[in-house]
Parts: C-alpha cells; sequence; structure tokens
C-alpha cells in the first residue's frame, strides 16, 4: 500500500514511518517543508501528484500551553488544515487515519470515557483536535479517528524525557496526582495504526498501551526503571495552574479495537521499559525490582 504519513518529523510520526517501511508499505513521509497544512491549495495539489492509498495524519498543532495563546494558528492548523487533508484525501480515493487525543474530553468522573461518549474540550487544543475530527469524519468517507494518550517515543520531547531531565538536576520533583490515563508508547501505536489502515473497520477508535496510572505514579517509575534518585512530590492539579486546562480523567475504553479485531497494546510499565532500553537509560535490575502503585 502506498501511504502518506504528514508529520513524519515529529514524535509519532517518525516512528510510524519506519514502521510501515519495515511492514514493506512504500511511505512517503511530509513535513511542513513539502506542504503546509494550512494551505489548501498546496495540500491538494501534493496529494493529487503522490496520489496515496491511505494518509495518515500525524501532523499538529500540539503546544498545548501555546495554543492558549495562539488559538487561531492552532485552529487553521487542526481544524482547516484537518478539512484540507480531508477533502484531499476523499478526492483522490484515499483511506484517512486521524489522530486525535483524550483532551477532546472533559475528564469528569472515574469512567472509562467510551468512543460513544460526546467529547467536551477544556481547551483550545483539545477542541481543535475535536474540529479536525469531526472534520476528518464528514469529508472523507473512509476515515479512522485514533485517539490516543500520553505519548513517549525517542523523536521528540515528552513526559519521559522531562522527567529524566528534571530528575538530573533536582532532588525533589512535584508531579500531579489527579491526572489518571495511560502512557503511551510511539512504536506500539504505530504497529497498531499499520495494522489497522489495512482495514476497511472504519470509525473512531481509542488506543493507549494497557493499564492505567497519576502522572506522578508514572513520573516515579520512570525514575525506577532509569535507575534515578530524585523524589517525585504528588501535588494536586489545582494547586499548579497551567494556561490551558486539561482533563482529570483520561480513562478511555479500548473495547472498540477489540470489536474490530486488533490487538490490544502492551501493559505502559512494558513499554516504559521497552523505551528506556531504545535510549540506552534502562536499569536492567529495576525489570526485577517493586512495581508501581498501580
Ligand atoms: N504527544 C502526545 O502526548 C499526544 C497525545 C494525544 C494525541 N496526540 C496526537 O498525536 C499526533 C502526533 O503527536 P506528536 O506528539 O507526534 O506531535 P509532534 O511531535 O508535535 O509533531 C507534530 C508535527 O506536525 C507538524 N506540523 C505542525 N504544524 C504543521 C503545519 N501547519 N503543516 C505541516 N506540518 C505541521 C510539525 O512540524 P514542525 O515541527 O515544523 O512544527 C511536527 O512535525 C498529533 O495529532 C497529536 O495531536 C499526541
Amino acid at each position: 500500500m502506498h501511504i502518506l504519513v504528514t508529520g513524519a518529523q515529529g514524535q509519532l510520526g517518525y516512528d510510524l514511518c519506519s514502521i510501515l517501511r519495515e511492514e514493506g508499505h512504500e511511505t512517503l513521509g511530509v513535513d511542513r517543508s513539502d506542504f503546509d497544512l494550512t494551505d489548501r491549495v498546496a495540500t491538494e495539489r501534493f496529494l493529487d501528484a503522490s496520489h496515496p492509498d491511505a494518509v495518515i495524519h500525524c501532523a499538529a498543532f500540539t503546544d498545548v500551553d501555546g495554543a492558549e495563546q495562539n488559538p487561531l494558528l492552532c485552529r487553521r492548523v487542526n481544524r482547516d488544515g484537518s478539512a484540507y487533508l480531508a477533502k484531499a484525501a476523499q478526492d483522490c480515493g484515499a483511506k484517512l487515519l486521524y489522530l486525535s487525543t483524550d483532551y477532546v474530553f472533559a475528564g469528569i468522573g472515574e469512567d472509562f470515557y467510551t468512543t460513544q461518549d460526546r467529547p467536551r474540550p477544556l481547551s483550545v487544543y483539545g477542541e481543535t483536535k475535536y474540529q479536525g475530527e469531526e472534520a476528518t469524519l464528514s469529508l472523507c468517507s473512509r476515515a479512522f479517528v485514533v485517539r490516543t494518550s500520553w505519548v513517549f517515543g525517542r523523536h521528540g520531547r515528552n513526559f519521559v524525557s522531562t522527567m529524566i531531565e528534571l530528575a538530573r538536576k533536582k532532588r525533589e520533583i512535584p508531579v500531579v496526582r489527579d491526572q489518571i490515563g495511560s502512557p503511551t508508547y510511539t512504536r506500539d501505536l504505530s504497529r497498531l495504526i499499520a495494522q489497522m489502515i489495512r482495514t476497511d473497520r472504519y470509525g473512531i477508535y481509542h488506543a493507549t498501551n494497557e493499564g492505567i496510572c497519576s502522572r506522578a505514579e508514572f513520573a516515579r517509575e520512570i525514575l525506577r526503571q532509569a535507575g534515578l534518585d530524585a523524589e517525585i512530590r504528588p501535588v494536586w492539579t489545582a494547586d499548579y495552574p497551567s494556561p490551558a486546562k486539561r482533563p482529570l480523567n483520561s480513562r478511555m475504553s479500548k473495547q472498540d479495537l477489540e470489536d474490530a479485531g486488533l490487538a490490544r497494546l502492551p501493559h505502559w510499565r512494558d513499554a516504559l521499559a521497552r523505551y528506556l532500553s531504545e535510549i540506552g537509560l534502562l536499569q536492567e535490575s529495576a525489570l526485577f525490582g517493586k512495581r508501581g502503585e498501580r
């Protein structure tokens, strides 16, 4: 299959391109230098010329706090750009897979959000990603929406790399205890996407590594597996305000994956160990040590 991947220099796009190639797909990874998503004509021309069988849309305005300061640009990329891409994919007869986020939900309560639950984003980023979902599903007749969360991978800054960096500089790191969700390793998610794109089971999916934890529990496990000594001090989100409001409950049900015959991803602790090993930071002895709290 000839697959075009947007955001190919980003955290997920980079690993996704290599996994698609490993699996034998003719893969064209594009970034802003190939075409800017906010340019409708350039987007249409590029897709018309490359004529892919499938488009996987990883590119996005992903600076969650920055989006509150620059909502217009965020909307142009995540809503309008996604709409241009969806229309162009439809016109050239391609399938489309759009990456979305747990931030489309308000994160109230403790239940797992299903794909039938109504999104109610709390931030500009979440709202524009939801608008991108709607554009994708309404403009392209063969579309997947894949909502993921707390992504970490080798080619970008993420929560894991930030914790490691902080632990090397500080003895104590405050981390929120009341944001609950599931970390997701780019390589695991990429394998699932590579599987999904071959099917015609279009629709909305939630896809993260298995297991749930708080950000503080995740941080503790990162330091434990990396053999770093800093203390994680659990704090409340309300005491650490940020420009964008984030959902406290990011539990997402992955039942739709099973219903479509797609395999769930491994547990996040296992994914973290493989990621740390990939970047040469796994403390092998930690694998036999005490597990985290959850
Ligand atoms: N990271 C997470 O924790 C997380 C969680 C849930 C969902 N997601 C979703 O997963 C997807 C991948 O996330 P990620 O972390 O891999 O993102 P990322 O590392 O920030 O990469 C985003 C990519 O999009 C490109 N891009 C931004 N604006 C563009 C434009 N106008 N035209 C063309 N390209 C543009 C960026 O290029 P430049 O570098 O040139 O700006 C970058 O290569 C996104 O859709 C995101 O919303 C991410």
